[in-house]
């Protein structure tokens, strides 16, 4: 039986040197791949209650929404800079390569409502610790924050001490 580690495709020296790239797109493109790492994040949040999921852009959405659709509840996409219409909050975060500005629709989030933050993969740990950010500005409460994949090595965790996190793969 096939693990979801199995399905991750790793490629050395992407996008820059030094860097090994953890490829999802290997997952996604084996219908087996896709329904067990949704499983297994799912599996995750046994357990967890709460209000809504919020995804990063764009890998946090490809497994974000399947796991709010199986679990009946809303999604809320954290995008990139100038993509969302109406009246936003934002951050701007370093990444393990370069660094960038993520937004929410200020209305997206009601205070009070209880969160979980889904990524693909958690590197420095920036762009997530900026999502949370964003949750905690416009009054939501981080319950968890799930990952497909940690890069144990580069220790992103630091920066959510204060959160409950759980990945389901890690590399050292
Ligand atoms: C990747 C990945 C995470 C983030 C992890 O997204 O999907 O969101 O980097 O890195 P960090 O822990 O150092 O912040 P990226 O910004 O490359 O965008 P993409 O999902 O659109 O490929
Ligand atoms: N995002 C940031 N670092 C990454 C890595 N090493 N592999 C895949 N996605 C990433």
């Amino acid at each position: 039986m096939k693990k979801v580690e199995d399905y991750i495709r790793s490629i050395p020296d992407f996008p820059e040197e030094g860097i090994i790239f953890r490829d999802v797109t290997s997952i996604l493109q084996e219908a087996d791949g896709l329904h067990l790492a949704i499983d297994e994040m799912i599996k995750l949040l046994d357990g967890v209650d709460f209000d809504v999921i919020a995804g990063a852009e764009s890998r946090g959405f490809i497994f974000g929404v399947p796991i709010a659709y199986a679990l009946n509840k809303p999604f809320v996409p954290v995008r990139k800079a100038g993509k969302l219409p109406c009246a936003t909050v934002s951050k701007t975060y370093d990444l393990e390569y370069g660094s960038a500005t993520i937004e929410m629709h200020k209305d997206s989030i009601k205070p009070g409502q209880k969160v979980v933050l889904v990524d693909d993969l958690i590197a420095t740990g920036g762009t997530i610790e900026a999502a949370a950010q964003l949750v905690e500005e416009l009054g939501g409460e981080v319950v968890k924050i799930v990952f497909l994949m940690e890069l144990a090595g580069l220790h992103g965790r630091d920066k959510l001490a204060k959160y409950d996190v759980a990945s389901v793969v890690t590399y050292e």
